[in-house]
């Protein structure tokens, strides 16, 4: 009797080694613990034996079910935290979580796609500083002391004679400074006023600077290149319009208008920018004889280009960083 009894353990924990699922330890489970199965069984049958047998064999079979069960409960627990890895498992050939990249702001999309239309056009690209001297953004483009732009209230000024530039024409300055003609570039960048902050106007803002200087150029020129950007970039459709005006650096000198539709849907003419032939003082200030060349140059604000593009109402958009707003572009 208690040699069976010992076979029947040695066999149950002999099977429950082989089992590797779930299923095959339910199976296991019936056989051999459940209320019929053979180890409960086991323990049934002691009962019958003759009492002087019964103490021996009821410690053996006692001992047998706790081996059995505690085996069982173990190899339960590790099959159940395999599952639990086999769900955890990374399937590396699913297609990824997509990431937020990031992508230009629009101001630059806008300055990428200019310098891109000016480029067929002929024009190399120039930059100049943010932080300029006098000479460059006042004195050399004819702008004299007694000019209201030289008003401190018109310019952050950083020392006495240094500010950050209010426009990009210094560059036109800096170009002519280094290059003999004929020069055709254009220079885009950023430029600071202390103006009042409204729908039109802020304290920082981008333009994009023109100057070509040659032999013969004219005003029909300047038209022309005009008129080929403003139709490349926004198409055949849009209306624009030369408006006389006046800069101490050109002369004669125009503003240039879109028409567009304002935020009531009412036909609106939009300053854009300046423009004009470049004042002989110019050329005498940079060294170029003025009675050898002549040039035109102009001076957009990429902001009012892009809102004229995108029908942007409000150039403070462009600055808060709403993604509501940047997602668009
Ligand atoms: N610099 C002028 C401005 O900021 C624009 C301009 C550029 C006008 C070049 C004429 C020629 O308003």
């Amino acid at each position: 009797m208690l040699e069976q009894l010992k076979k029947t353990g040695k066999d149950a924990i002999a099977i429950l080694k082989e089992i590797s699922d779930m299923a095959a330890l339910e199976d296991f489970r019936i056989k051999y613990l459940a209320r019929k199965g053979r180890v409960t069984q086991m323990l049934s049958e002691i009962r019958k034996l003759p009492p002087e047998q019964r103490r021996a064999a009821g410690q053996l079979a006692n001992k047998i079910k706790k081996d059995v069960t505690e085996a069982f409960e173990q190899l339960k627990s590790t099959l159940q935290s395999q599952q639990q890895k086999s769900k955890e498992f990374i399937d590396v050939t699913l297609p990824g979580i997509p990431t937020n990249i990031g992508k230009p702001h629009v101001i630059t999309q806008t300055i990428n796609e200019l310098l891109e239309i000016f480029g067929r056009m002929g024009f190399t690209v120039a930059y100049g500083p943010e932080v300029e001297d006098e000479w460059h953004n006042f004195v050399a483009l004819n702008i004299g002391p007694e000019h209201p732009a030289r008003d401190p209230f018109d310019a952050f000024y950083i020392d006495d004679n240094i500010l950050l530039r209010s426009h990009t024409s210094p560059v036109q300055i800096r170009v002519m400074e280094r290059t003999k003609p004929p020069i055709r570039v254009v220079a885009p960048g950023r430029v600071y006023r202390p103006d009042t902050v409204d729908a039109t106007h802020m304290y920082m803002f981008y333009q994009i600077e023109a100057l070509v200087v040659d032999e013969g150029i004219s005003m029909v020129d300047m038209k022309t290149a005009i008129n080929q950007f403003i139709h490349a970039y926004y198409g055949p459709e849009i209306k624009w319009r030369l408006r006389p005006s006046f800069f101490p650096f050109t002369e004669p000198s125009a503003e240039v208008d879109l028409l567009w539709l304002d935020k009531h849907g009412k036909e609106n003419w939009m300053e854009v920018g300046g423009c004009g032939m470049v004042d002989p003082n110019v050329f005498d200030a940079v060294g170029i004889d003025s009675e050898k060349y002549t040039g035109w140059a102009f001076g957009f604000g990429v902001e009012r280009l892009a809102m004229r593009k995108y029908g942007i109402t409000d150039i403070r958009l462009f600055f808060q960083n709403d993604l509501r707003f940047l997602k668009q572009f």
